[in-house]
């Protein structure tokens, strides 16, 4: 017979416990009076001074991580230069921290490019990614001076050419070869495989970087890859770059110039017990297979740095009991954080209360206000029992957490503080319900 726990239940039970996750993450603390601390500052003097949902950033831990990165290349030998992926958290204050690290950035769209300057990222430090970028964006990035542009197909770098030379400029491109690689990661977001949008295919490279050397306004500098996002296993990495380092001795037999190799981001970290990927074992991947080619490498990570930067802080609203079923009622939801409706992502869930987070668990839907069912945050989740205003923290929000969010269901966009060295400041207002149609116009018709 069949056991009389539902599913949801004997998932909870196999999850990682409350206690699991806290041990985990050593710069959130518990203590007996404040609560949960993050950075040694007590989430509920955040939550009493700003209100929830609050986003919440940890500028210790930003530095400790883009430190860490940079030691373990240094540890195998190896000086990347790190332009960080501006998607993962756009933020103008973690830009800026990013960048008094060493960090250089990744842009997808002028919008990116011009926060990354905003935050004091000089051009030819940033590089430009995307499959789709438009003649303005390259006329604007290279007005500007950007440093390189990531080009992903023949069609691409025939536009690029025809504006660069038409203002007199020279881009400075690599191409962005598609490995057919599968990350094996979840299906939205792996980008390395064939059938992908991204890219330009291995054995299309040779012909294109010949004909790139030849065209006006262009200098092929190199080649780049980047395979998927959340990627746990160095192994993937491997297969990729042999692949990009036979390109680059080929492309050197035949006589090209190739001085730089830029290998992309896609580094995991740990959300649910699962360990984030070894920097070491990467680092000593990336050594192994590109090490030795006399290039200039680049590296792009986005949600390395910042995943475990941050998490929202939210309140509980209401517990609701629906027949045997437990909810817990959030004042946060799918549109500040998308990424549980999205893509089925786990965030840990914390109570920020120490007494509640002792307390005996039960099997809970964690879900947010907006009317779809897909704003669930987690289903049958292991937690104690909530009162009104008890607060949460979900956990590992600090990459595409904030960035994605809308103001769907006319709901304001959250506040945002950061931690830094035991204090915090609020970085970015909650909005006020007046701005949500600042922007908007009635129609002016005469008749
Ligand atoms: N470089 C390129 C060309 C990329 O497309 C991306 C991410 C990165 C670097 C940074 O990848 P990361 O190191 O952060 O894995 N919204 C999804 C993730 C989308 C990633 C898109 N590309 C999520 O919430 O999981």
């Amino acid at each position: 017979m069949r056991s009389a726990k539902s599913t949801a239940e004997r998932l909870a039970a196999a999850a990682p416990a409350i206690a699991d996750l806290l041990a985990a993450r050593p710069a959130l603390t518990m203590h007996a009076q404040d609560g949960l601390c993050f950075e040694d500052v007590p989430l509920n003097a955040i939550a009493d001074a700003h209100g929830t949902p609050v986003w919440v950033y940890g500028a210790g831990t930003l530095r400790a991580r883009y430190m860490a990165l940079a030691q373990a290349f240094a540890a195998a030998g190896l000086t990347p230069h790190i332009h960080y992926a501006v998607k993962a958290n756009d933020h103008l204050a973690i830009l800026s921290l990013l960048r008094a690290a060493g960090a250089g950035a990744d842009v997808v769209s002028l919008g990116e490019f011009a926060r990354a300057q905003k935050a004091g990222i000089p051009a030819a430090d940033i590089v430009f990614s995307g499959v789709g970028k438009s003649r303005a964006e390259m006329a604007a990035t290279l007005a500007a001076g950007i440093g390189q542009i990531n080009v992903e197909s023949a069609e691409e770098l025939r536009m690029l050419s025809e504006i660069a030379a038409g203002m007199g400029r020279t881009a400075r491109i690599v191409l962005r070869v598609n490995p057919d690689v599968d990350a094996g990661t979840h299906a939205k977001i792996t980008t390395g495989r064939a059938d992908n949008k991204f890219g330009i295919a291995a054995q299309e490279i040779p012909a294109l970087y010949a004909h790139a050397a030849r065209l006006p306004g262009i200098e092929p500098v190199g080649l780049a890859l980047h395979i998927g996002s959340q990627i746990l296993s160095p192994a993937p990495y491997t297969a990729a770059y042999a692949k990009a380092a036979a390109l680059v001795r080929g492309l050197r037999a035949a006589g090209q110039r190739v001085s730089v190799l830029d290998l992309g981001g896609g580094l995991g970290i740990g959300y649910y017990d699962e360990p984030g990927i070894s920097l070491a074992a990467f680092a000593h991947v990336v050594r192994q297979q590109v090490g030795d080619l006399g290039v200039q490498l680049l590296l792009e990570p986005g949600r390395y740095l910042v995943g475990p930067v941050g998490l929202l802080l939210a309140s509980v609203t209401l517990e609701k009991q629906a027949g045997p079923k437990r909810f817990v009622v959030l004042d946060a939801a799918m549109n500040d954080l998308i990424r549980p409706a999205l893509y089925d992502s786990y965030h840990g869930i914390l109570p920020v209360s120490a007494v509640e987070f002792v307390n005996p668990a039960s099997p809970a839907d964690v879900v947010g206000p907006v009317c779809e069912t897909g704003d669930t945050f987690a289903a049958g989740r292991l937690l104690p029992s909530f009162s009104e205003g008890s607060r949460l923290a979900l956990l590992d929000a600090g990459a595409y957490s904030a960035v994605m969010s809308s103001p769907y269901n006319a709901r304001p966009r959250a506040a945002a503080v950061l931690i830094d060295g035991g204090k915090f400041d609020l970085i970015t207002p909650r909005q006020k319900l007046e701005d949500l149609w600042a922007d908007e116009r009635l129609p002016n018709r005469s008749e």
